[in-house]
């Protein structure tokens, strides 16, 4: 890796080091902790081991090797190592503390995030590989996933919990200041699985609300529309207030908002969903979706943008 690319890790949208949230604040004062802790081991250890054997290489008799060994060796390590615990410990009732009443279920599938919010009043929201939340609350994240496991984690707000066939695991994350973050998935699960990552836009607590509870625009009529029908596309994608009601693939209602195609691996303009319809077997290795290699360049392309007007 280059220094560049070593660098570019450690800014931006997706850095544990810059957190932006609770959780991440005390991974990242952890972090600083332990590296503060193991260097003063290592200062003191290495000291003694060039004062033995450099400064005082002559043989020092039975008293002072003992001392050496007792303060340098076991008190000094114990003490050290102690205190690094017991702060670990004393953060973690602060990371469990429970969530303040919104609860988003984010289920993990190979290689791409289907994301669903229960509001009280109302009827579910589902969306895919992007997760809206309002600043400044404790949000609880059900986890899951009907594969294989993933891991849920978003760096500078906090994570990685695994979404476990079978079980649901359950994560609060807030985030404290508005803005997009980025998402990955952090346990292996299959070919793509370095190509499974989300958006995250947390949004002041009204914007977000007026996001839940918006009715998205009635689909137009028109060419790709009919295209995204003909193909069958409707098999395993729901676009709501449409005869599309698949339920295997991501949910496409909406999908002009998002920020990415194919779970964060390209920019969503319809020059790259074109591209991702029919090239998804190379785009996306083992994904459950075929590639529509045999659909036109300018078909595809109709698909795409009616889906970019879906909002
Ligand atoms: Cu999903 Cu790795």
């Amino acid at each position: 890796m280059s220094v560049g690319s070593a660098l570019s890790a450690c800014s931006g949208l997706q850095s544990a080091l810059q957190p932006s949230g609770h959780e991440a604040r005390e991974v990242a004062s952890l972090f600083w902790v332990m590296v503060v802790g193991a260097a003063v081991v290592w200062t003191v250890v290495i000291g003694v081991a060039i004062y033995a054997t450099r400064l005082r290489p002559e043989p020092h008799g039975d008293a002072v090797g003992h001392r050496l060994i007792l303060w340098g060796g076991v008190a000094f390590p114990t003490i050290v190592l102690a205190a690094l615990l017991i702060y670990g410990l004393g953060l973690m009732p602060r990371l469990r503390e429970a969530g303040e009443g919104l609860r988003i279920e984010v289920s993990g599938e190979q290689f791409w995030w289907r994301v669903t919010y229960r509001p009280k009043d109302g009827e579910a929201v589902v969306s895919a590989n992007e997760i809206v939340m309002p600043v400044g609350e404790r949000v609880e994240f059900a986890l899951s996933s009907p594969d294989v496991i993933h891991s849920f984690w978003i760096p500078s707000l906090g994570g990685k919990v695994d979404m476990i066939p079978g079980r649901i695991n359950r994560l609060v994350l807030k985030a404290e200041k508005p803005g997009v973050y980025r998402g990955v998935c952090a346990e292996f699960c299959g070919a793509s699985h370095a190509l499974m990552a989300f958006t995250v836009r947390a949004l002041d607590k009204s914007a977000f609300e007026k996001w839940l509870t918006a009715r998205p625009a009635l689909a137009q009529q028109g060419k790709g529309r009919e295209l995204f029908a003909l193909h069958g596309c409707g098999a395993c994608h729901r676009v709501s207030g449409t005869e599309a009601k698949g339920e295997v693939g991501p949910e496409l209602t909406r999908f002009g908002e998002r920020a990415t195609v194919g779970a964060g691996l390209l920019p969503n303009t319809p020059e790259n969903v074109a591209r991702f319809i029919r090239e998804t077997d190379t785009l996306k290795p083992r994904s459950k979706m075929p590639a529509y290699g045999a659909l036109s360049n300018e078909d595809a392309l109709e698909i795409a943008s009616w889906l970019g007007r879906l909002r």
